[in-house]
Protein backbone atom coordinates (compact mmCIF):
# COMPACT_ATOMS: atom_id res chain seq x y z
CA UNK A 1 0.00 0.00 0.00
CA UNK A 2 1.32 3.29 -1.14
CA UNK A 3 0.07 6.55 -0.32
CA UNK A 4 0.30 10.23 -0.78
CA UNK A 5 -1.12 13.56 -0.84
CA UNK A 6 -4.09 14.26 -3.17
CA UNK A 7 -6.09 17.72 -3.97
CA UNK A 8 -10.15 17.05 -4.21
CA UNK A 9 -13.15 18.93 -5.41
CA UNK A 10 -15.41 18.52 -1.93
CA UNK A 11 -18.25 18.87 -4.93
CA UNK A 12 -17.67 16.68 -7.57
CA UNK A 13 -14.58 14.95 -6.74
CA UNK A 14 -12.32 15.93 -9.29
CA UNK A 15 -8.79 15.09 -8.03
CA UNK A 16 -5.30 17.22 -8.89
CA UNK A 17 -2.06 16.63 -7.53
CA UNK A 18 -1.57 20.12 -6.33
CA UNK A 19 -4.15 22.36 -5.09
CA UNK A 20 -6.21 24.27 -7.21
CA UNK A 21 -8.28 27.51 -6.63
CA UNK A 22 -11.27 26.95 -8.86
CA UNK A 23 -12.26 23.44 -10.52
CA UNK A 24 -11.90 22.71 -13.43
CA UNK A 25 -14.50 20.15 -13.69
CA UNK A 26 -17.40 22.24 -11.69
CA UNK A 27 -16.19 25.67 -11.77
CA UNK A 28 -16.88 25.67 -7.53
CA UNK A 29 -14.42 28.01 -6.09
CA UNK A 30 -12.54 27.26 -2.93
CA UNK A 31 -13.45 23.50 -2.96
CA UNK A 32 -9.96 21.50 -2.53
CA UNK A 33 -9.15 19.95 0.45
CA UNK A 34 -6.05 17.80 0.86
CA UNK A 35 -6.43 13.99 1.20
CA UNK A 36 -4.44 11.19 1.92
CA UNK A 37 -4.92 8.72 -1.14
CA UNK A 38 -3.62 4.73 -0.86
CA UNK A 39 -3.20 3.36 -4.16
CA UNK A 40 -2.61 -1.13 -4.36
CA UNK A 41 0.28 -1.44 -6.62
CA UNK A 42 -0.04 -4.04 -8.99
CA UNK A 43 -3.98 -3.84 -9.26
CA UNK A 44 -3.90 -7.02 -11.92
CA UNK A 45 -2.53 -9.72 -10.01
CA UNK A 46 -5.68 -10.75 -8.50
CA UNK A 47 -7.13 -10.70 -11.98
CA UNK A 48 -9.32 -13.86 -13.15
CA UNK A 49 -11.51 -14.79 -16.34
CA UNK A 50 -15.10 -14.37 -15.24
CA UNK A 51 -18.09 -16.26 -16.78
CA UNK A 52 -20.79 -13.76 -17.88
CA UNK A 53 -24.12 -14.43 -17.68
CA UNK A 54 -26.22 -14.92 -21.16
CA UNK A 55 -29.64 -11.76 -20.57
CA UNK A 56 -31.77 -14.18 -20.88
CA UNK A 57 -30.34 -16.84 -18.30
CA UNK A 58 -30.63 -14.51 -14.95
CA UNK A 59 -32.88 -15.70 -12.63
CA UNK A 60 -35.49 -13.00 -12.35
CA UNK A 61 -34.97 -10.91 -9.35
CA UNK A 62 -38.19 -10.59 -6.70
CA UNK A 63 -39.66 -7.40 -7.56
CA UNK A 64 -41.26 -7.69 -4.42
CA UNK A 65 -41.26 -4.02 -2.47
CA UNK A 66 -40.89 -3.22 1.24
CA UNK A 67 -43.65 -0.74 2.01
CA UNK A 68 -42.57 1.81 4.94
CA UNK A 69 -47.16 2.30 5.13
CA UNK A 70 -46.21 5.97 5.18
CA UNK A 71 -47.76 6.78 2.02
CA UNK A 72 -46.07 9.72 0.90
CA UNK A 73 -42.54 7.92 1.05
CA UNK A 74 -43.10 5.04 -0.58
CA UNK A 75 -44.96 7.42 -3.22
CA UNK A 76 -41.51 8.56 -4.30
CA UNK A 77 -39.62 5.48 -4.20
CA UNK A 78 -42.12 3.84 -6.72
CA UNK A 79 -43.45 1.90 -4.52
CA UNK A 80 -41.40 1.08 -1.59
CA UNK A 81 -37.88 0.03 -0.60
CA UNK A 82 -36.17 -2.55 -3.39
CA UNK A 83 -34.38 -5.11 -1.16
CA UNK A 84 -30.75 -4.52 -1.74
CA UNK A 85 -31.14 -1.33 -2.55
CA UNK A 86 -29.07 2.40 -1.28
CA UNK A 87 -30.84 5.48 -1.25
CA UNK A 88 -29.32 8.66 -0.12
CA UNK A 89 -31.20 11.27 1.97
CA UNK A 90 -30.20 14.87 2.55
CA UNK A 91 -31.38 18.09 3.10
CA UNK A 92 -30.26 21.22 5.80
CA UNK A 93 -29.36 20.81 9.23
CA UNK A 94 -32.72 20.50 11.44
CA UNK A 95 -35.11 19.84 8.37
CA UNK A 96 -36.41 16.86 9.41
CA UNK A 97 -34.04 13.93 8.42
CA UNK A 98 -33.35 11.65 11.57
CA UNK A 99 -37.33 12.56 12.69
CA UNK A 100 -38.56 10.85 8.94
CA UNK A 101 -35.74 8.20 9.28
CA UNK A 102 -37.08 7.15 12.68
CA UNK A 103 -40.84 7.40 11.66
CA UNK A 104 -39.86 5.14 8.61
CA UNK A 105 -38.10 2.95 10.62
CA UNK A 106 -41.07 2.27 13.18
CA UNK A 107 -43.38 1.98 10.22
CA UNK A 108 -41.93 -1.08 8.91
CA UNK A 109 -43.35 -4.16 10.57
CA UNK A 110 -39.90 -6.24 10.06
CA UNK A 111 -35.99 -5.55 11.57
CA UNK A 112 -34.63 -2.33 11.21
CA UNK A 113 -31.34 -1.13 12.43
CA UNK A 114 -30.71 1.92 13.06
CA UNK A 115 -27.17 3.62 13.47
CA UNK A 116 -26.29 6.99 14.70
CA UNK A 117 -23.16 8.37 14.66
CA UNK A 118 -24.53 11.75 15.88
CA UNK A 119 -26.58 11.79 19.04
CA UNK A 120 -26.71 9.41 22.18
CA UNK A 121 -28.60 6.04 22.44
CA UNK A 122 -30.81 8.45 24.84
CA UNK A 123 -31.71 11.37 22.55
CA UNK A 124 -33.15 8.75 19.77
CA UNK A 125 -35.27 7.44 22.94
CA UNK A 126 -36.23 11.00 23.87
CA UNK A 127 -37.26 11.63 19.91
CA UNK A 128 -38.89 7.98 19.71
CA UNK A 129 -41.28 8.81 22.65
CA UNK A 130 -41.61 12.60 21.28
CA UNK A 131 -42.77 10.48 17.68
CA UNK A 132 -44.77 7.83 20.20
CA UNK A 133 -42.68 5.16 18.47
CA UNK A 134 -43.15 1.81 19.66
CA UNK A 135 -41.24 -0.40 17.84
CA UNK A 136 -40.70 -4.08 19.25
CA UNK A 137 -38.38 -4.58 16.20
CA UNK A 138 -36.06 -1.63 15.68
CA UNK A 139 -32.71 -1.57 17.29
CA UNK A 140 -30.59 1.63 17.43
CA UNK A 141 -26.57 1.77 17.86
CA UNK A 142 -24.77 4.45 18.59
CA UNK A 143 -21.23 3.52 16.36
CA UNK A 144 -19.07 5.22 13.72
CA UNK A 145 -16.74 2.40 13.02
CA UNK A 146 -18.55 1.06 9.69
CA UNK A 147 -16.75 -2.55 10.39
CA UNK A 148 -17.81 -2.94 13.59
CA UNK A 149 -21.73 -1.88 11.88
CA UNK A 150 -21.74 -4.24 9.20
CA UNK A 151 -20.34 -6.70 11.50
CA UNK A 152 -23.40 -6.07 13.71
CA UNK A 153 -25.76 -5.86 10.51
CA UNK A 154 -24.63 -9.45 9.50
CA UNK A 155 -25.81 -11.20 12.97
CA UNK A 156 -29.29 -8.85 13.44
CA UNK A 157 -30.45 -9.48 9.64
CA UNK A 158 -32.09 -6.57 9.21
CA UNK A 159 -34.43 -5.50 6.18
CA UNK A 160 -33.21 -1.68 6.86
CA UNK A 161 -30.48 -0.11 7.93
CA UNK A 162 -30.54 3.40 8.50
CA UNK A 163 -27.21 5.34 8.85
CA UNK A 164 -27.38 8.93 10.60
CA UNK A 165 -25.30 10.19 8.90
CA UNK A 166 -22.64 9.14 6.38
CA UNK A 167 -20.35 12.26 7.37
CA UNK A 168 -19.87 11.03 10.98
CA UNK A 169 -19.17 6.95 9.50
CA UNK A 170 -15.49 5.91 9.03
CA UNK A 171 -13.52 2.93 7.73
CA UNK A 172 -10.12 2.28 9.90
CA UNK A 173 -8.81 1.15 6.59
CA UNK A 174 -8.20 4.73 5.39
CA UNK A 175 -6.39 7.32 7.39
CA UNK A 176 -8.34 10.27 6.76
CA UNK A 177 -11.02 11.18 8.98
CA UNK A 178 -14.97 11.26 9.25
CA UNK A 179 -16.59 13.40 7.02
CA UNK A 180 -13.50 13.54 4.53
CA UNK A 181 -14.47 13.31 0.79
CA UNK A 182 -12.46 9.78 0.65
CA UNK A 183 -14.40 8.10 3.78
CA UNK A 184 -17.89 9.46 2.69
CA UNK A 185 -16.81 7.65 -0.99
CA UNK A 186 -15.40 4.44 0.51
CA UNK A 187 -18.06 4.28 3.28
CA UNK A 188 -20.95 4.64 0.84
CA UNK A 189 -19.19 1.97 -1.53
CA UNK A 190 -18.56 -0.57 1.44
CA UNK A 191 -22.28 -0.16 2.25
CA UNK A 192 -23.84 -0.78 -1.13
CA UNK A 193 -21.76 -3.77 -1.68
CA UNK A 194 -22.90 -5.01 1.56
CA UNK A 195 -26.46 -4.48 1.17
CA UNK A 196 -26.33 -5.85 -2.37
CA UNK A 197 -24.79 -9.28 -0.48
CA UNK A 198 -27.40 -9.43 2.17
CA UNK A 199 -29.75 -7.98 0.51
CA UNK A 200 -30.59 -5.41 2.94
CA UNK A 201 -32.09 -1.81 2.20
CA UNK A 202 -29.82 1.28 3.50
CA UNK A 203 -31.00 4.73 3.77
CA UNK A 204 -27.82 7.05 4.03
CA UNK A 205 -28.31 10.27 5.60
CA UNK A 206 -26.21 13.45 4.24
CA UNK A 207 -25.96 16.68 5.40
CA UNK A 208 -25.81 19.65 2.92
CA UNK A 209 -23.38 21.98 2.49
CA UNK A 210 -24.48 25.54 3.01
CA UNK A 211 -23.53 25.57 -0.69
CA UNK A 212 -27.23 23.75 -0.60
CA UNK A 213 -25.58 20.18 -1.95
CA UNK A 214 -24.63 16.89 -0.12
CA UNK A 215 -21.07 17.05 0.58
CA UNK A 216 -19.43 15.15 -1.74
CA UNK A 217 -23.07 15.07 -3.98
CA UNK A 218 -21.97 14.25 -7.37
CA UNK A 219 -19.49 11.18 -6.25
CA UNK A 220 -22.07 9.75 -4.20
CA UNK A 221 -24.90 10.04 -6.58
CA UNK A 222 -23.00 8.14 -9.04
CA UNK A 223 -22.64 5.23 -6.72
CA UNK A 224 -26.34 4.83 -4.28
CA UNK A 225 -29.46 3.67 -6.41
CA UNK A 226 -31.93 6.68 -5.20
CA UNK A 227 -31.22 10.02 -4.35
CA UNK A 228 -33.96 11.87 -2.28
CA UNK A 229 -33.89 15.80 -0.95
CA UNK A 230 -35.97 16.68 1.66
CA UNK A 231 -36.68 20.24 1.76
CA UNK A 232 -38.88 23.31 3.35
CA UNK A 233 -38.56 26.81 2.81
CA UNK A 234 -37.56 28.18 6.79
CA UNK A 235 -39.96 29.38 8.90
CA UNK A 236 -42.64 26.61 7.12
CA UNK A 237 -43.78 23.71 8.49
CA UNK A 238 -44.26 22.11 5.12
CA UNK A 239 -41.35 19.83 3.96
CA UNK A 240 -41.29 18.38 0.12
CA UNK A 241 -39.21 15.32 -0.18
CA UNK A 242 -38.51 15.10 -3.53
CA UNK A 243 -36.34 12.81 -5.92
CA UNK A 244 -33.68 13.71 -7.70
CA UNK A 245 -32.49 10.23 -8.85
CA UNK A 246 -34.29 6.68 -9.08
CA UNK A 247 -33.01 3.75 -10.56
CA UNK A 248 -36.61 2.15 -9.99
CA UNK A 249 -39.31 4.71 -10.57
CA UNK A 250 -40.00 8.09 -11.82
CA UNK A 251 -37.87 11.17 -10.42
CA UNK A 252 -40.63 13.59 -10.61
CA UNK A 253 -42.62 13.01 -7.50
CA UNK A 254 -42.74 14.97 -4.64
CA UNK A 255 -44.17 13.80 -1.27
CA UNK A 256 -45.36 16.48 1.54
CA UNK A 257 -45.43 16.63 5.08
CA UNK A 258 -45.98 19.00 7.69
CA UNK A 259 -44.03 18.98 10.73
CA UNK A 260 -46.25 18.83 14.19
CA UNK A 261 -44.27 18.33 17.77
CA UNK A 262 -45.36 14.56 17.56
CA UNK A 263 -43.19 13.87 13.99
CA UNK A 264 -44.17 14.56 10.26
CA UNK A 265 -47.75 14.04 9.33
CA UNK A 266 -48.67 13.42 5.75
CA UNK A 267 -49.89 15.88 3.94
CA UNK A 268 -52.84 14.08 1.35
CA UNK A 269 -54.34 17.05 -0.22
CA UNK A 270 -51.90 19.60 -0.69
CA UNK A 271 -54.00 22.02 -2.88
CA UNK A 272 -56.10 22.41 -0.36
CA UNK A 273 -53.60 23.62 1.93
CA UNK A 274 -51.20 25.95 -0.93
CA UNK A 275 -54.47 27.89 -1.54
CA UNK A 276 -55.72 27.63 2.12
CA UNK A 277 -54.73 31.56 3.26
CA UNK A 278 -55.15 32.52 0.31
CA UNK A 279 -56.42 36.09 0.44
CA UNK A 280 -58.98 36.44 -2.27
CA UNK A 281 -59.27 40.16 -3.01
CA UNK A 282 -55.63 40.94 -3.91
CA UNK A 283 -54.60 41.96 -7.61
CA UNK A 284 -51.69 39.91 -8.26
CA UNK A 285 -52.78 36.78 -7.27
CA UNK A 286 -53.57 33.60 -9.59
CA UNK A 287 -54.05 29.96 -9.31
CA UNK A 288 -52.04 27.66 -11.47
CA UNK A 289 -52.70 23.47 -11.58
CA UNK A 290 -48.97 22.09 -11.69
CA UNK A 291 -48.26 18.32 -12.17
CA UNK A 292 -45.87 16.69 -9.75
CA UNK A 293 -45.23 13.42 -10.96
CA UNK A 294 -48.26 12.17 -11.39
CA UNK A 295 -50.06 14.43 -9.08
CA UNK A 296 -52.27 17.89 -10.01
CA UNK A 297 -51.44 20.65 -7.56
CA UNK A 298 -53.78 23.47 -7.23
CA UNK A 299 -51.04 26.68 -6.33
CA UNK A 300 -51.28 30.50 -6.12
CA UNK A 301 -49.06 32.31 -7.48
CA UNK A 302 -48.39 35.86 -6.38
CA UNK A 303 -46.83 38.64 -7.82
CA UNK A 304 -45.88 42.72 -6.26
CA UNK A 305 -45.31 44.72 -8.90
CA UNK A 306 -44.01 48.45 -7.45
CA UNK A 307 -42.72 51.26 -9.21
CA UNK A 308 -38.86 51.40 -9.30
CA UNK A 309 -37.55 54.63 -8.49
CA UNK A 310 -33.89 53.31 -9.21
CA UNK A 311 -32.42 52.44 -12.96
CA UNK A 312 -32.30 49.48 -12.28
CA UNK A 313 -35.92 47.52 -11.36
CA UNK A 314 -35.39 44.24 -9.33
CA UNK A 315 -37.02 40.98 -10.02
CA UNK A 316 -36.87 38.66 -7.04
CA UNK A 317 -38.49 35.08 -7.09
CA UNK A 318 -39.09 32.40 -4.78
CA UNK A 319 -39.79 29.11 -5.52
CA UNK A 320 -39.81 29.95 -9.54
CA UNK A 321 -36.44 30.34 -11.74
CA UNK A 322 -35.42 33.59 -11.67
CA UNK A 323 -34.43 33.93 -15.52
CA UNK A 324 -37.79 32.27 -16.49
CA UNK A 325 -39.20 35.21 -14.93
CA UNK A 326 -37.00 37.42 -16.55
CA UNK A 327 -38.08 36.08 -20.19
CA UNK A 328 -42.51 35.97 -19.22
CA UNK A 329 -41.78 39.70 -18.06
CA UNK A 330 -40.22 40.44 -21.75
CA UNK A 331 -42.85 38.53 -23.21
CA UNK A 332 -45.37 40.68 -21.34
CA UNK A 333 -43.66 43.87 -22.40
CA UNK A 334 -43.33 43.08 -26.26
CA UNK A 335 -46.09 41.08 -26.93
CA UNK A 336 -48.82 42.38 -24.51
CA UNK A 337 -47.57 46.19 -24.48
CA UNK A 338 -47.24 45.79 -20.50
CA UNK A 339 -44.61 48.61 -19.28
CA UNK A 340 -42.67 46.47 -16.48
CA UNK A 341 -39.15 47.78 -17.52
CA UNK A 342 -39.85 50.60 -14.80
CA UNK A 343 -41.53 48.05 -12.70
CA UNK A 344 -39.83 45.82 -9.50
CA UNK A 345 -41.46 42.53 -10.01
CA UNK A 346 -41.44 40.43 -7.08
CA UNK A 347 -42.99 37.12 -7.40
CA UNK A 348 -43.78 34.13 -5.24
CA UNK A 349 -45.08 30.40 -4.95
CA UNK A 350 -47.27 30.17 -1.95
CA UNK A 351 -46.67 27.51 0.64
CA UNK A 352 -43.28 26.94 0.13
CA UNK A 353 -42.83 25.15 -2.69
CA UNK A 354 -40.58 25.06 -6.27
CA UNK A 355 -41.83 24.58 -9.52
CA UNK A 356 -40.09 24.46 -12.61
CA UNK A 357 -42.76 23.16 -14.81
CA UNK A 358 -43.35 25.67 -17.95
CA UNK A 359 -47.53 25.07 -17.56
CA UNK A 360 -47.86 27.57 -14.68
CA UNK A 361 -46.27 30.71 -17.06
CA UNK A 362 -49.95 31.89 -18.11
CA UNK A 363 -50.98 32.32 -14.46
CA UNK A 364 -47.44 33.74 -13.79
CA UNK A 365 -48.04 36.37 -16.70
CA UNK A 366 -51.16 37.21 -15.09
CA UNK A 367 -50.80 37.45 -11.74
CA UNK A 368 -48.02 40.11 -12.63
CA UNK A 369 -50.12 41.55 -15.37
CA UNK A 370 -53.22 41.95 -12.85
CA UNK A 371 -50.36 43.35 -10.00
CA UNK A 372 -49.53 45.65 -12.30
CA UNK A 373 -52.65 47.12 -13.48
CA UNK A 374 -54.28 46.37 -9.70
CA UNK A 375 -57.09 44.28 -11.56
CA UNK A 376 -58.22 41.04 -9.57
CA UNK A 377 -58.07 37.82 -11.16
CA UNK A 378 -61.13 35.84 -10.61
CA UNK A 379 -60.53 33.72 -7.36
CA UNK A 380 -62.64 31.09 -8.93
CA UNK A 381 -60.47 30.65 -12.10
CA UNK A 382 -57.52 28.46 -12.87
CA UNK A 383 -55.20 29.55 -15.49
CA UNK A 384 -52.64 26.89 -17.29
CA UNK A 385 -50.79 27.00 -19.76
CA UNK A 386 -47.40 27.47 -21.10
CA UNK A 387 -46.19 30.66 -22.42
CA UNK A 388 -43.71 30.79 -25.43
CA UNK A 389 -41.86 33.82 -26.70
CA UNK A 390 -44.35 34.64 -29.55
CA UNK A 391 -46.77 35.16 -26.43
CA UNK A 392 -48.26 32.18 -28.00
CA UNK A 393 -49.81 29.84 -25.06
CA UNK A 394 -48.33 26.55 -25.73
CA UNK A 395 -49.78 22.97 -24.96
CA UNK A 396 -49.32 21.60 -21.83
CA UNK A 397 -49.31 17.67 -20.37
CA UNK A 398 -52.07 15.72 -18.64
CA UNK A 399 -54.49 18.91 -18.80
CA UNK A 400 -57.71 16.07 -17.93
CA UNK A 401 -55.92 15.62 -14.59
CA UNK A 402 -55.57 19.77 -13.62
CA UNK A 403 -58.86 20.39 -14.68
CA UNK A 404 -60.58 17.58 -12.64
CA UNK A 405 -58.46 18.91 -9.84
CA UNK A 406 -59.62 22.13 -10.47
CA UNK A 407 -63.20 20.97 -10.64
CA UNK A 408 -62.47 18.99 -7.25
CA UNK A 409 -61.68 21.85 -5.18
CA UNK A 410 -64.78 24.28 -6.48
CA UNK A 411 -62.98 26.48 -9.29
CA UNK A 412 -65.55 27.13 -11.61
CA UNK A 413 -63.44 27.60 -14.55
CA UNK A 414 -60.13 26.70 -15.95
CA UNK A 415 -58.24 28.74 -18.88
CA UNK A 416 -56.21 25.82 -20.87
CA UNK A 417 -54.11 26.14 -23.94
CA UNK A 418 -56.27 26.18 -27.54
CA UNK A 419 -54.17 23.72 -29.05
CA UNK A 420 -55.21 20.96 -26.53
CA UNK A 421 -57.79 19.89 -28.56
CA UNK A 422 -58.89 17.21 -27.06
CA UNK A 423 -62.92 17.28 -25.44
CA UNK A 424 -63.31 17.17 -22.10
CA UNK A 425 -65.37 15.63 -19.86
CA UNK A 426 -66.37 18.35 -17.19
CA UNK A 427 -69.17 18.59 -14.89
CA UNK A 428 -69.31 21.94 -13.23
CA UNK A 429 -66.11 23.18 -14.43
CA UNK A 430 -65.98 26.01 -17.12
CA UNK A 431 -63.04 25.28 -20.09
CA UNK A 432 -62.00 28.11 -21.81
CA UNK A 433 -59.34 27.52 -24.31
CA UNK A 434 -57.10 30.87 -25.12
CA UNK A 435 -54.48 30.95 -28.21
CA UNK A 436 -52.57 34.32 -27.26
CA UNK A 437 -51.29 36.08 -23.70
CA UNK A 438 -53.69 38.88 -25.42
CA UNK A 439 -56.10 36.93 -25.48
CA UNK A 440 -55.95 35.23 -21.61
CA UNK A 441 -55.32 39.17 -20.41
CA UNK A 442 -58.28 40.64 -21.72
CA UNK A 443 -60.42 37.45 -20.82
CA UNK A 444 -59.35 37.65 -17.11
CA UNK A 445 -58.55 41.27 -16.31
CA UNK A 446 -60.96 42.84 -19.11
N1 LIG B 1 -40.23 19.19 20.88
C1 LIG B 1 -40.43 19.46 19.59
N2 LIG B 1 -41.62 19.91 19.18
C2 LIG B 1 -41.84 20.19 17.89
N3 LIG B 1 -40.94 20.04 16.93
C3 LIG B 1 -39.74 19.61 17.27
C4 LIG B 1 -39.42 19.29 18.60
N4 LIG B 1 -38.14 18.88 18.62
C5 LIG B 1 -37.70 18.93 17.35
N5 LIG B 1 -38.66 19.38 16.54
C6 LIG B 1 -38.57 19.57 15.09
O1 LIG B 1 -37.70 18.62 14.56
C7 LIG B 1 -36.69 19.27 13.82
C8 LIG B 1 -35.39 18.52 13.97
O2 LIG B 1 -35.60 17.29 13.39
P1 LIG B 1 -34.41 16.29 13.12
O3 LIG B 1 -33.55 16.17 14.31
O4 LIG B 1 -35.08 15.08 12.58
O5 LIG B 1 -33.66 17.04 11.96
P2 LIG B 1 -32.36 16.58 11.21
O6 LIG B 1 -32.56 16.97 9.79
O7 LIG B 1 -32.04 15.16 11.53
O8 LIG B 1 -31.30 17.52 11.88
P3 LIG B 1 -29.71 17.35 11.98
O9 LIG B 1 -29.19 17.94 10.73
O10 LIG B 1 -29.37 18.16 13.17
O11 LIG B 1 -29.43 15.90 12.15
C9 LIG B 1 -36.60 20.65 14.39
O12 LIG B 1 -36.14 21.58 13.45
C10 LIG B 1 -38.03 20.91 14.75
O13 LIG B 1 -38.71 21.40 13.61
MG1 LIG C 1 -30.40 14.24 12.45
ZN1 LIG D 1 -15.46 20.11 -8.65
Amino acid sequence: MKSRIKYICTNCGYDSLRWLGRCPECGEWQSFTEEIIETKKNKDVSAKTLSAYKLNDIPPASEERIKTNIGEFDRILGGGFIPGSVILLGGDPGIGKSTLAMQVASSIHKTVLYVTGEESVQQIRLRSSRLNIKNEDLYILAETDLHSILKTVKSLNPVLVIFDSIQTMSRSDFENSAGTITQIRECTSRILEEAKKAQFTALIIGHVTKEGIIAGPKILEHIVDTVINFEGESGSVYRILRTQKNRFGSTNEIGIFEMMSTGLEEVKNPSSIFLGSRNINNSGSAVTASIEGTRPILLEVQALVTPSHYGNPQRITTGFDSRRLSILLAVLERRASLRLSASNVFLNLAGGVRIDEPAIDLAVCCSVASGLLDKVVNNKTVLVGEVGLGGEIREVSSTEKRILEAEKLGFQEIIIPLSNKKAFESGSIKIKRVSHLTEALRLILG
